[in-house]
């Protein structure tokens, strides 16, 4: 594992096969890592980002044949996709690798050379079917129906001599490797996936083409008859990228700390060949973190469906910072989202629209009639409560969003961020500057100072998700550039008398069909203070207006937000000696340590088939003592005559995460 030096981060994406054009899977992990590294420099550390293109291979010499081009040809036109794409998305990488340059095609030689000298490669007759869409070779056994497992598309025999890694004698290190080091692979439930792939012996790799069947790769240092395996070549961009052989410092100084932004469908890619490539060549070993897929109603994109979404017409459309912001909110980490227009539309009118934008607008829009276009004085700091809770909330934020992103929850990040502006929209209604201003002004100011000083450590930690957007709106509210450090963000200061100039709309609302109904509620208002209650409970305010009778009826909203329903994964389960209905669970609530929960579940569920399950638990019920055990929570269940049957999400669903 790798040892990184606290200071410096190093990211990377994969890179993409030039045949396709970026669409909004590429555009989302690319953003994922622009996002991440724009964190991590303002945690303060030296940050480095690289993305690039996979050049070689089959498919792109076929693609440049149909063409009629010259594969080298194609590639020099199609790499520009990806390229001018990414300033466009305001994705500020440092590097931009091809792996058809030459800084890379001497590090894939030399680094074949060296494990040839060193025996970690051998020659040998090769058997089996090969998918050129993945460009993958497949056992008889692993075929589905006589098709590529992964595509579903065709596959040729093919027996041919060839070279191998061997692979396989790693297996027992990686494992170990993989046990070892949690960090390793991220998301846990990734890490085990790997763990189970390696339950099987692990097969050598062949890492060569012969030139007669494909010339389009990089030639085998050892035998000009071979060119290099597409992934066996890729894979070193990340290294040749950063000096390998050619500036060990930098090397040296960079590699160690590297993470690796994958999708989940090249995880065996990284996680097995890579990562025992990587022990061949006796390197530092890498963090793994593989995110989902955006599917389209369930499905995921193709160009065959012809359901590929375009991240440049969604940019055009509605601004590259909501798109920034819909995909870094949208999608957790590790899971599959669903995307949508509607569901973009929704977070960008409720979330940028209403909460953020509105909240700017109406402030310095009030402050330019009412106090002279410039920042107010803050008043004498003797606030009332609300003001006490605003300011704390404020100086939590750093650093809650410092922890969230560390355990790579970006959406948790943005969701508390976006929960403090909509503290801000309630302390503006609490404290009634709009009207206190006719009688007190001081009052007025201070609170309108308040609420921008709130604004700005909010706009500082949404930054890096919309970093536009948020620099603009930085000087709108009169507080200049954005930090450059979180650790500089303090309490008091914004300076009075700065000048305040928001031009138009920061946001402006998209009005759709099916949203003309939802009112945007002014901020200051009473309703948006319901509003902000609501959406901070996680309920959809267009629920609000059907929602209201049952709660007359019933309990009211308030009464049922005391309920903390949360999402809790078992960990440990054993049953609780002298009673055959209690089981003993330890339960990740997404908090530090696990909760030891007691429930009376034992006669419906064995404890060993509770290990890894989600459950629904009331997180804020008072401790108790059952049978001698703290019980720190309640498992939900519902009970007929066949015994109790335990409340669980639909999905795999982040432990900790509120059921509402
Ligand atoms: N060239 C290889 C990677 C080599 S890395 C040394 C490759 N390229 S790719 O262009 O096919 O895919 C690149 C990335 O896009 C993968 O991580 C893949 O998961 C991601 N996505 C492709 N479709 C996607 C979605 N629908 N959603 C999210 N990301 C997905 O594989």
């Amino acid at each position: 594992m790798n040892t990184s030096e606290q200071g410096v981060y190093y990211i990377t994406t994969p890179i993409y096969y030039v045949n396709d054009k970026p669409h909004i899977g590429h555009a989302y992990c690319t953003v994922l890592a622009d996002v991440l590294a724009r964190f991590h420099s303002l945690f303060g550390q030296s940050t480095w980002f690289l993305t690039g293109v996979d050049e070689h291979g089959q498919k792109v010499e076929e693609a440049a044949r149909k063409r009629g081009m010259t594969p080298q040809a194609h590639c020099d036109e199609m790499q520009a996709h990806f390229r001018d794409l990414w300033p466009t998305l305001d994705v500020a990488n440092d590097d931009f690798i091809r792996t058809t340059e030459p800084r890379h095609e001497s590090v894939v030689q030399e680094a074949l050379q060296r494990l040839w000298d060193r025996g970690e490669i051998y020659r040998g007759e090769y058997e089996g079917f090969y998918s050129p869409r993945v460009e993958k070779f497949f056992t008889e056994d692993e075929l589905v129906d006589g098709k590529c497992p992964e595509t579903g598309g065709e596959v040729n025999r093919i027996k041919e001599a060839n070279y191998f890694f061997k692979m396989s004698k790693y297996q027992d290190r990686l494992i170990r490797h993989l046990r070892d080091n949690p960090d390793s692979v991220r998301p846990e439930s990734r890490r085990n996936e790997v763990l189970g792939f390696l339950a099987k012996p692990l097969q050598d790799l062949c890492i060569s083409r012969p030139k007669s069947r494909l010339s389009w790769g990089i030639p085998l240092p050892f035998d000009g008859d071979y060119v290099t395996y597409v992934w066996f070549d890729a894979l070193l961009n990340y290294c040749s990228a950063v000096g390998l052989y050619r500036d060990e410092a930098r090397f040296g100084r960079l590699w160690p700390s590297v993470t690796h932004l994958i999708g989940k469908d090249i995880l065996t890619t990284h996680s097995v060949y890579w990562t025992t490539m990587l022990m061949a060549l006796e390197l530092p070993l890498p963090r793994i973190v593989a995110h989902g897929w955006w599917l389209i109603d369930k499905t995921k994109m193709s160009k065959s469906l012809g359901n590929v979404v375009n991240p440049l017409s969604m940019k055009d459309k509605y601004g590259v910072d909501s798109l920034r912001y819909f995909l870094m909110r949208e999608m957790v980490v590790g899971l599959d989202a669903d995307f949508s227009e509607a569901a973009f539309l929704k977070r960008h009118n409720y979330d940028l629209a209403n909460d953020l934008g509105n909240l700017a607008n109406r402030l310095v829009k009030f402050a330019e009639r009412s106090m002279g276009g410039v920042v107010p004085e803050p008043g004498d700091g003797s606030g009332t409560p609300h003001d006490a809770d605003l300011r704390a909330q404020s100086e939590a934020l750093p650093g809650r969003v410092r922890e969230l992103v560390g355990e790579l929850r970006v959406e948790q990040a943005v969701e508390t961020t976006m929960n403090l502006v909509r503290r801000v929209n309630r302390y503006v209604s609490e404290t009634e500057p709009f009207k206190v201003v006719k009688t007190d002004p001081a009052r007025a100011g201070a609170a309108v100072w308040a609420a921008l000083e709130a604004l700005r450590f909010a706009l500082n930690c949404l930054w890096p998700i919309m970093p536009g957007k948020c620099h603009a709106l930085l000087k709108a509210i009169g507080a200049g550039e954005p930090v450059s450090r979180l650790d500089d963000l303090a309490w008091g200061g914004l300076k009075a008398g700065s000048a305040l100039l928001l031009e138009a709309a920061p946001f402006p609302r998209f009005d759709v069909p099916e949203f003309q109904n939802v009112p945007v509620v002014p901020v200051g208002s009473k309703e948006a203070d319901s509003a902000a209650a609501i959406a901070v409970a996680g309920i959809d305010p267009a629920a609000k207006v059907e929602a209201a009778p049952q709660a007359v009826a019933g309990i009211s909203f308030p009464d049922f937000a005391k309920v903390d329903l949360r999402v809790g994964t078992v960990l440990q389960a054993e049953s609780v000696p002298g009673s055959d209905k209690l089981l003993k669970l330890q339960v990740d609530l997404g908090e530090p340590q696990p909760r030891q929960i007691v429930a009376g579940i034992g006669k419906a569920y064995a404890a060993a088939d509770l290990i890894g399950r989600q459950l629904v638990i009331v997180a804020n019920l008072e401790p108790r003592k059952v049978f001698g055990n703290l019980s720190n929570g309640m498992v939900l269940a519902a009970s007929d005559d066949a015994g109790p049957a335990v409340l669980a999400p639909g999905r795999l669903i982040p432990a900790g995460t509120r059921v509402s």
